[in-house]
């Protein structure tokens, strides 16, 4: 039955307050048919909740952008490595990047049940021999190599274990990925990748060992990157050098364009529909005319929009005059505003006030750091109201920690009108039981 009620999309096609009969405002904030304030009293706060169906619908858009040309989507694992999502994206198709052995370990976990073997890319500065051994006994598809130490310690580690690697060098291009400076990459004087030069000696060293196989470029400027010029630049740059690799006789099969595309923290301007087929048009223009297998590592705009923070306000204060809401999720739960200035709009999950104010919204945590959000126009909300911090996805629950001997959140995955613990509260046991005093 079709129930007659208002509705206004937030983030579509999950996130929207509804109203419960025609005409009446919407008022009510619900993920898919699932009511946020219901959630919030049965699992506590503060709590993650994600939309099952914005993830398969992020996941399609972008296999449907690349049609044009032979692809696998590696997951950004680390965006949100919560089993259930990496299983959820599993079940769209999607392979994984990986960034540690720890990473790996939960996509082997999800993948136990799958027919065939995950396709993982493993990136990272630092990988140890623990971590190399453990990528080659699981078969991985490649290897992102970003110094001439590395390459020798994964020859070794291959030849020990008589397992074929196929190797990529992560480049690194010197172009500006223009995003905040912690989540930029792609410049020499940051820690990631080779520069071209090095590079092109580093693949002829390993065409000479004999577990390393050629196979790949790969690249990743940064993260949060809205200008997609800066990624068709760098592609630039990577289809040169597969041209010259090439001609040296090396057997590039694939380029791996990273991950890093941005999402719209104040709303979506345009639709993903449009944004991912930008990008796409920036990826795919310098890659005409080579034969190859693409490889992209999105995290964030997969599930960055697909997870809200559910918290509820605690107090009301005013210092003078200024205005604080005490949250009980901290900087802990959701680091972002407090390590970037991070903006995460926050909207009560209850309409009921057209009026505002101008307030900052502050966690329990003795830290000044510790906001979400700094002299922000919000509607007038009362304590033990229920606020829900947005685009939250990504980047959330993976930079949580036990700071002021906190627990970290629980996690709820929503899918149509069902909705399940994916990860249950940390106990104070929890917490403790690894130490002895
Ligand atoms: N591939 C590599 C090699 C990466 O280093 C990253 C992210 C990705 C793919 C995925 O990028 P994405 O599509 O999610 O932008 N904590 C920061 C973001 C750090 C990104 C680190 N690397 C934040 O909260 O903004």
């Amino acid at each position: 039955m079709k129930r007659a009620r208002e509705s206004q999309a937030l983030r579509p096609p999950a996130f929207g307050y509804h109203g419960a009969a025609s005409g009446a405002r919407a008022t009510e904030l619900y993920c898919e048919a699932v009511a946020l304030e219901g959630l919030a009293t049965r699992h506590g706060t503060p709590l993650y909740v994600y939309s099952a169906a914005m993830i398969r619908t992020r996941v399609n858009a972008f296999v449907h952008a690349f049609q044009s040309i032979p692809h696998t989507l590696c997951y950004s694992v680390k965006a949100n490595s919560t089993l259930a999502i990496l299983r959820l994206v599993a079940g769209e198709g999607a392979g994984f990047d990986v960034v540690s052995g720890g990473e790996l370990q939960r996509v082997l976990r999800v993948s136990r049940k799958a027919t065939s073997k995950p396709k993982v890319v493993y990136s990272g500065v630092g990988k140890t021999a623990a971590e190399m051994e453990l990528a080659l006994r699981s078969g991985i598809l490649l290897f992102n190599i970003e110094s001439a130490s590395e390459l020798s310690l994964l020859s070794a580690t291959a030849t020990r274990l008589k397992k074929r690697a196929a190797v990529a060098v992560r480049i690194n291009p010197d172009v500006s990925a223009k995003t905040h400076p912690y989540i930029s990459t792609g410049l020499h004087q940051h820690k990631f990748g080779v520069p071209i030069p090095e590079a092109r000696t580093l693949y002829a060293q390993a065409a000479k060992q004999p577990y390393l196989t050629v196979a790949g470029v790969s690249v990743h400027i940064g993260s949060q990157i809205t200008d997609v010029g800066s990624f068709q630049s760098a592609l630039e740059r990577v289809a040169d050098l597969v041209r010259a690799l090439r001609e040296q006789g090396h057997d590039i099969h694939y380029i791996d364009a990273g991950g890093g595309l941005g999402i719209s923290y104040e709303g979506a301007q345009e639709s993903f529909e449009k944004q991912i087929a930008a990008y796409a048009r920036a990826v795919l223009a310098p890659l005409r005319g080579l034969k190859l297998h693409l490889l992209l590592e999105p995290g964030r705009s997969i599930v960055g929009p697909a997870g809200v923070l559910l918290t509820r306000v605690l107090y009301r204060k005013t210092n003078n005059r200024k205005r604080f809401l005490i949250v009980d999720a901290a900087m802990n739960d959701l680091l972002r505003p407090s390590l970037y200035g991070a903006y995460h709009e926050i909207v009560p999950v209850s309409r009921e006030s057209r009026q505002t104010e101008i307030t900052d919204v502050v966690g329990p945590i003795c830290e000044t750091g510790d906001f979400f959000a700094r002299d922000r126009k919000l509607p007038l909300v009362s304590e033990g109201d229920l606020l829900a911090i947005l685009d939250v996805g990504a980047y959330g629950t993976v930079l949580g920690s036990n700071y002021n001997t906190r627990g970290r959140a629980a996690e709820v995955l929503v899918d149509g009108a069902k909705a399940r613990v994916i990860r249950r509260r940390e106990s104070l046991q929890d917490q403790m039981r690894m130490e002895k005093f």
